[in-house]
């Protein structure tokens, strides 16, 4: 009988093609002297679930990006209570040919901010999470969980905010952007879970000045890795957080569940990304007219 072909993961999404996770995986695959593989997946809006449908046969498990995790969970036959407490899903996974997701973002957002800011819960008390989309949604639940008693939660798109009061409750504050500036003098944790302030994306402009000087910010965009919103938030002394660690965390275990070996979050991996991150953005200049 012939050995069992190495196993292979992946990420699904829409576009995928920027995904700095095959190199995270690749690199936990050499560190570990593993044979598997990790690639890309581009799968358009419509055609997640006849992929998820011929997935078994060729792959172990795949990590799901935008626009696809919340039709990830619902196609799944078995979800985490995590998972299904967030409504949304960024890994799969089969059991006895079974597929099974899980939410690793909220322990990733959560490995990171403590590893960043260690005791930050002690003096939080009120949240303000701008952005109420699919990374939102971990965000809320990991603080939630975490006993953030008020969560000012920030939209464009009010209705997106009040569903998510819907399912995580009234703890949860909708509120629209015109006068958020105000909400910051009483907030102990500010987190953008937005797009905005990405490359290629419009600026994030919000005026630091009134957060109370204990206040911790958390940036979730990690292209480019010192966001706008970051350097403000150090050149006014608060302790600022970025994106990267938490891409970092949330991969780790997804990899365990596909590899069997549970890897770390180095120094090592942490500077091969940003070094990937920091190529892309010498490119984009380049590129750019003069
Ligand atoms: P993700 O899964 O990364 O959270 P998403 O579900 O597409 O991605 O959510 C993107 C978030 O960025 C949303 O909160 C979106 O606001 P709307 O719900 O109002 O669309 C926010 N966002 C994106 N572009 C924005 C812009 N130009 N101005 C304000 N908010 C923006």
């Amino acid at each position: 009988m012939s050995p069992p072909p190495p196993p292979r993961a992946c990420i699904i999404g829409h576009p995928v093609a920027h995904s700095r996770s095959p190199l995270i995986h690749g690199h936990w695959l050499a560190r570990h002297g593993l044979d598997g593989s990790y690639s890309l997946e581009d799968v358009a809006p419509g055609g997640l679930a006849d992929f998820l449908t011929g997935m078994g046969g060729h792959f172990v498990g795949a990590n799901v990006t935008v626009p696809h995790k919340v039709d990830a969970l619902q196609l799944s036959a078995r979800a985490t209570a995590q998972a299904q407490a967030v409504g949304a899903a960024n890994t799969l996974w089969f059991e006895a040919g079974t597929l099974v997701a899980d939410n690793s973002d909220v322990a990733g957002f959560l490995a990171h901010l403590d590893e960043a800011a260690p005791g930050w819960e002690r003096r939080a008390r009120r949240a303000v999470v701008l952005g109420a989309g699919g990374a939102a949604r971990a965000v809320l639940y990991a603080l939630i969980g975490r006993g953030i008693e008020t969560i000012r939660l920030v939209n464009r798109d009010l209705g997106r905010a009040g569903a998510l009061r819907e399912r995580f409750g009234p703890a949860v504050e909708p509120a629209a952007w015109a006068g958020v500036e105000a909400s910051l003098r009483a907030c102990d944790l500010l987190v953008n879970t937005t797009s905005l302030g990405m490359t290629g994306q419009p600026p994030l402009r919000l005026d630091l000045a009134d957060l109370p000087p204990h206040a911790v910010v958390v940036d979730i965009v990690y292209a480019p890795l010192e966001t706008d919103l970051l350097l403000a938030a150090r050149r006014r002394g608060l302790v600022a957080v970025d994106g990267l660690g938490m891409l970092l965390h949330q991969a780790a275990p997804a990899f365990e569940r596909w590899f069997g070996v549970r890897p770390s979050v180095t120094p090592e991996l942490r500077a091969l990304i940003e070094a990937s991150i920091a190529g892309d953005a010498r490119a984009a200049d380049q590129t750019r007219p003069a």
